[in-house]
């Protein structure tokens, strides 16, 4: 079956310094395997410190972000073999906050998602409405555009390795969460889309995680549904005692 895993997207937040604590608390409070994978994803500035940090754990590192080339004139950047030498695994791709504010299309997403495999890294694959799309009865269609676009081309065997993140955008840092039952149905849905695309048997394998506003007190809930495979996780990552209470929540 698919195993649970619990990321923690850091977004903005956290010097390096800052990043070794909370990564150091992380590592203490999640020493012991239990089944369920745990990553952590700080800024790009605090990758290597967190790296070291996590070396040797049970906790994988991830970026929040990631350019396709592999390298060239593009000031500000960093690109998939630079995340590879630092020790990352993972990369989040397509959040809605890279949607909105720093025009991420479902090209982007595509290019980046291919570019992330290509090196070996699995990618964490955000989609999600917006509350007018939802209340105007298009969430549906326009998850499964973003799917469509963000996998378009890609075979079948690099489906099986990467992950969907279902984050609606009304839920995140909103305190809003979606009901289990809005996230499972999405994600019933997500693979659906999925299966039509790539087959059954790669859909059923393929890890859909719920984010938006995921606390201790409603981990335990979502996780409990056979759809939601774990989850990803923002302000309540800020903190290892909220962060491992959801990723204790996830144990099956
Ligand atoms: P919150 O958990 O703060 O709602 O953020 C969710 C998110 O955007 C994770 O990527």
């Amino acid at each position: 079956m698919r195993t649970p895993l619990i990321a923690g997207n850091w977004k903005m937040y956290k010097t390096s310094s800052e990043a070794t604590a909370l990564a150091e608390a992380v590592v203490r409070a999640l020493s012991t395997p239990d089944g369920t994978q745990v990553v952590v994803c700080p800024p790009f500035t605090a990758l290597a410190a967190v790296g070291r940090v996590v070396a040797g754990s049970r906790i994988g590192l991830g970026a929040q972000d990631l350019h396709w080339a592999k390298e060239g004139a593009y000031t500000g950047e960093v690109s998939a073999e630079m995340l590879r030498d630092i020790g990352c695994r993972y990369v989040i791709i397509g959040h809605s906050e890279r949607r909105q504010y720093f025009g991420e299309t479902d090209e982007s997403v595509n290019k980046k998602s291919c570019a992330a495999l290509a090196s070996n890294l699995i990618p964490i694959i955000c989609i999600g409405e917006t509350l007018a799309e939802r209340e105007a009865g298009r969430a549906y269609a326009v998850v499964e555009t973003q799917i469509k676009g963000a996998l378009s081309g890609l075979t079948p065997e690099q489906v099986q390795q990467l992950i969907l993140a279902y984050e609606p955008v009304w839920a995140i840092g909103t305190g809003q969460t979606a009901t289990p039952g809005q996230a499972e149905e999405m994600h019933a849905h997500i693979r659906k889309t999925i299966a039509l695309l790539f087959g059954a048997e790669i859909a059923h394998g393929v890890r859909i995680l719920y984010g938006g506003s995921v606390k201790p007190d409603n981990a335990k809930e979502l996780l409990g549904r056979s759809e939601i495979d774990g989850a990803l996780v923002g302000g309540a990552s800020l903190q290892a005692d909220s962060f491992a209470a959801i990723a204790k929540a996830a144990i099956r």
